[in-house]
Order: C-alpha cells, then structure tokens, then sequence
C-alpha cells in the first residue's frame, strides 16, 4: 500500500468539513458580504473577471492565471505566481476558477516556501497564514474543500531529479480554504466540453469514494452517494433536453462536485484516479478527460475485486 492511503485508513476522523460554505445568486452579492477590499487578491481568469467582476469597480487586487502560463500547475509556473504576487501585498486570497485556481491559491494562503520543489517534497512545512475564500467556477474537482494541492513537480528518487515529471498532491489539512462560495452563475460561460469533462469527473470522485477499498466512511455513505444521484439526474436531463439543459441545473452541479469534495477527502479515490495521473501528466492531458479514458476499465476491475462493493 501506498503510503498516501496508508495515512488515510490510518486517519480515523469520518468527516472533515473545515471550510465554511456559502451559497450566493451573484458575486456582488459575495464582495458585499466579505467586503473585497484592496488587501484582497482575487486569483482568476480575464474571461471570467471580464461578465462578472469588471463593472463592479471592487478595489482589489485582480490577478490573472494565464499570465503564469498555460495549462495545470506546475513548479515552475507556481514560482512565477509568486514572484509576480508579493507576499506582503496583500492579507486575503480569492480564488475564482476551476481547480488548477483553487490549487494556486491554497498554496498562497501558506507561507512562502525556500523553493516549490521543496514544498511538494515535504523539505519545507505547509505554514497557513492568510484565509483563503475559494469560489469554483467548474463542477468537478471539488478542490475548494479538500486538503490537497496538484502540481506537476520534478520527480526525484532518493532525493536526486530523475529528469522526468510527475503529477503529485501536496496534502495538508493546513490548506484546506477558510470559507467555499458557490456561485452557480459563474459557471455560465464555461464551455460545453470542459463543462461535461468536469461533472465527469466529480462523478468519479464520488463514485470512487463509494467504493473505496481503504476507507469507507460516513462521507461516502451520505455525500457520495449525493453527489452520485445529483449528477446522474443532471446527466439524464441533458440527454433528454440538449446542451443547454444544464444551465437550469448549475447550482445542482456545483454542489454536487463540492459534495463529492467532501467525499473523497476523507475516503479516497481509486484505481481511476490512480491509473490516470502517470499517464496524463507527461502527454498534458487534463486529468478530468484522463479520468473519463482511465474509467472504464478499472471500474471493471474494481467491481469484480474489490471486497467493499456494494449492490
Ligand atoms: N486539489 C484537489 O482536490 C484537486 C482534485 C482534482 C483535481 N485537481 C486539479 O484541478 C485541475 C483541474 O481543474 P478543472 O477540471 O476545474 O479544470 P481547470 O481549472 O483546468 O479549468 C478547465 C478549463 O476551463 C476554463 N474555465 C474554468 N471555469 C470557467 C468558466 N466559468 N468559464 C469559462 N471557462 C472556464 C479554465 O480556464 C480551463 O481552461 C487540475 O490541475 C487538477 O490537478 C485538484
Ligand atoms: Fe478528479
């Protein structure tokens, strides 16, 4: 056993639900409540800041993501992001994003680390310092609750680089974010594909938590099982109706992918997720779409195998 799922059975805690959660209709209605201030950096995209954040006039500090480089998380691109966003300038972190968002600004919640390289490989502690508000604007990767943040780091054995990447999770309870707005609106402009490739993945989240081999605990009991039920109703819908179906049903997606969060924190993914990072992080293959090839196959395996599946 790994030793990732060795810390999780030997973790005995059934549900952590560390981020307080709000729901809101717009995200005017979210800067009124925190007032956004110029303390405040907002990590997000141009296209997303652009129809809701730009006519609202808010003092804080917008940073771009696609100004650090294209694509998931990577060492070298986590180290542009803090060189361009100075720790002192500023005492509040606001992700809007999908996952590789949410993943950048948990580790600008932290303090600055001697190298990221070091920090990944666990040479410098995760310190939490400033609160992070995360606010998804995907209805997959659940990452505004979890403990974990996803880089494409270096891989090194025996602490010596092997000259090839790897996709690994920094995870710390440390980085959990302070406070989850879901703001289904924001998911209005995220196109169809990147769209279904993100509920396709918060469903296997929580269908992997549903049958974990290592954990099962009352989270997969209660939100897998959730999460599960929400989405396939959404899916369902969209094939009866078409496409756009799914903006009727955003707010149903969006707390389902955070329940299926909660979920897999503390019970785990599976062989899916497993099978699917070695092979997508050398080729650049969003680990969502990954997912969707990987599942399959190990849903075959696992359901045939595995000693706590249930009917
Ligand atoms: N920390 C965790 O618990 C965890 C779990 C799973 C995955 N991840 C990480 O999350 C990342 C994947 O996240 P994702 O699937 O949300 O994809 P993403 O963050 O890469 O976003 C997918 C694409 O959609 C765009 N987009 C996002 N929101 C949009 C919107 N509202 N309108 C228009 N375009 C929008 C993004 O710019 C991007 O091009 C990966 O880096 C993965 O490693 C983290
Ligand atoms: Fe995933």
């Amino acid at each position: 056993m790994d030793a990732f799922s060795a810390s999780l059975m030997a973790d005995k805690r059934e549900i952590i639900f560390a981020p307080t959660v709000y729901k809101f209709q717009t995200f005017a209605q979210m800067a009124e409540e925190f007032k956004l201030n110029e303390r405040d950096v907002v990590l997000t995209n141009e296209f997303i800041y652009t129809p809701f954040m730009k006519d609202l006039g808010l003092k804080c500090h917008y940073v771009f993501q696609e100004k650090f480089g294209a694509g998931e998380p990577s060492e070298e691109m986590i180290q542009v992001m803090y060189d361009a966003i100075p720790y002192d300038s500023y005492d509040r972190v606001i992700a809007v994003g999908g996952g590789a968002i949410m993943d950048l600004c948990k580790l600008l919640g932290c303090k600055r680390p001697d190298t990221v390289h070091n920090l990944y490989f666990k040479r410098f502690p995760v310190v939490h310092e400033k609160d992070v508000i995360a606010i998804p604007t995907t209805c997959g990767t659940g990452s505004e609750c979890t403990n974990i943040s996803v880089a494409i780091v270096k891989d090194e054995k025996d602490g010596v680089l092997t000259g090839g990447e790897t996709k690994l999770g920094l995870v710390s309870d440390d980085i959990i974010p302070n406070k989850v707005c879901l703001i289904p609106e924001l998911l209005k402009t995220l196109p169809y594909k990147p769209f279904a490739c993100s509920a396709i993945d918060a469903l296997v989240h929580a269908t992997e938590s549903f049958l974990s081999p290592h954990r099962k605990t009352m989270t997969s009991e209660l939100f897998s099982e959730k999460a599960m039920d929400v989405i396939l109703k959404g899916f369902k819908l969209i094939d009866e109706k078409g496409q756009d179906a799914r903006f009727e049903y955003m707010d149903q997606f969006v707390t389902a992918s955070f329940y299926a969060g909660i979920a897999f924190l503390k019970a785990g993914c599976g062989p899916v997720h497993g099978m699917s990072f070695p092979w997508a992080a050398p080729i650049t293959c969003p680990t969502a779409r990954a997912t969707i090839c990987s599942s399959a196959p190990s849903w075959t395996t696992m359901t045939s195998t595995s000693p706590t599946v249930r009917s």
